[in-house]
């Protein structure tokens, strides 16, 4: 067992035998439900704080399914809150850049918010100058979902539902969405996804976390380390829309096979930077068959912490948080600067369904959309 391991675990184990339980159980399994306020509409929405064996904490509400807190130790068993938020319901209310969330049905831009299922034209909301942007105006971010608590022994756990109806933002379909959080014993924060539609639809889930490794607040993240498993991304118009091309990623900024420092090349006189403002890109990964594959590693270096995200999707969005701009107070007061977050959205690539080339983001009835993504913090050296 690590050191931090072993410290948190000792420590849990003197205030669970301060609390007249059995030593043997070991540090416990939690979900805490708490209310976390009240929509403009009057819907009730909760606060549900998991906790795993180690200590590492996440804690989500059912508005828009937003990870709101996620605390994970540092290499001296210190814990630090690595996503950026707010402490109220309210200020999440009044508008954000996607902290957290739950983002549907379709992750990143589908461009002029037009696409052609079965021959029949789709208009979706645009929320993006002339293009339609992670759901549109009212997209899964901003949706109270059904909460249930479907913890184990091993590992809390919270489902979230919720029915998109025939329509909603434009999209063709009822569509159920189901998602579940668990925090594993293993200091992972898992994501699945699924989908089932009673029309043909299109699909492309994800979560907008940003992270901050040295803590939420503490600084910009362009110290932080990164490798991204891709050869290959995909490039983008003035309009962050993908031209189609999978360019290959050698000679060029968007080469993070082997680690490097985000801000390493960030203002390096490149067209595709300047389009992205930094880093907004899909990455195309490096991938054999289906199922989970390592999707990237971040190391911040002061902190030792390391984050490794896993996915089942084919592409990864990687943005560097260069909108964010010092208007959002987040937690504890932190003001949240230019790149003071970076996000990995894993998913299909954007505006699949105008790129015939891309793989498809269809879903048709009887079939099942099914997604896991897994946010692992490894015990650090
Ligand atoms: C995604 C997009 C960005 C931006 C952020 C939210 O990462 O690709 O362009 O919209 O979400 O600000």
């Amino acid at each position: 067992m690590n050191r931090v391991c072993g410290l948190t675990t000792a420590f849990a184990l003197v205030l669970l035998a301060g609390c007249g339980q059995k030593k043997e159980s070991g540090a416990k399994v939690q979900m805490k439900k708490q209310p976390f306020g009240k929509t403009a509409d009057g819907q009730a929405v909760d606060l549900y704080t998991l906790t795993n064996p180690n200590g590492l904490e996440a804690a989500i509400t059912n508005y828009g399914g937003i990870v709101v807190r996620l605390k994970t130790p540092d290499r001296n068993g210190q814990l630090a809150d690595v996503v950026l938020g707010f402490d109220t319901l309210d200020d999440y209310l009044k508008g954000h850049p996607y902290f957290g969330a739950i983002i549907g049905r379709y992750g990143n831009r589908i461009a002029k918010g037009r696409f052609q299922l079965n021959g029949v034209e789709y208009k979706l909301a645009v929320n993006n100058g002339e293009n339609h942007l992670h759901g549109g105006l009212k997209g899964f971010d901003k949706v109270v979902w059904n909460a249930r608590d479907v913890s184990t022994a091993e590992a809390p756990a919270l489902e979230l539902t919720y029915t998109s109806k025939d329509g909603e933002e434009g999209y063709p379909g009822t569509l159920h969405v189901t998602v579940v959080y668990t925090l594993t014993p293993a200091n992972e924060l898992k994501i699945d996804y699924a989908a089932t539609t009673d029309k043909d639809t299109i699909v492309n889930l994800t979560n907008h976390s940003y992270f901050n490794l040295a803590g939420q607040g503490e600084g910009d993240i362009l110290g932080h380390e990164l490798m991204i498993n891709a050869s290959r991304f995909t490039p983008v118009d003035a309009g962050l829309i993908p031209t189609g091309e999978l360019r290959s990623v050698e000679g060029t900024p968007f080469d993070f096979r082997k680690p490097v420092a985000i801000g390493a090349r960030i203002n390096q006189d490149d067209q595709q930077l300047k389009y992205g403002n930094g880093y907004d890109h899909n990455f195309v990964l490096d991938r054999t068959g289906d199922g989970l594959v390592l999707a990237a590693r971040v190391t911040e270096p002061k902190s030792g912490r390391v984050m490794e995200v896993y996915t089942t999707e084919p592409g990864i969005q990687f943005y560097s948080g260069n909108f964010l701009d010092g208007s959002n107070k987040g937690k504890g007061g932190k003001i949240y600067q230019r790149r003071y977050g970076f996000c990995l959205e894993t998913q299909h690539f954007p505006d699949s369904p105008n790129k015939p080339n891309f793989p498809s983001t269809v879903l048709r009835p009887g079939a099942k959309y099914q997604s896991t993504t897994v946010y692992r913090f490894p015990p650090v050296k």
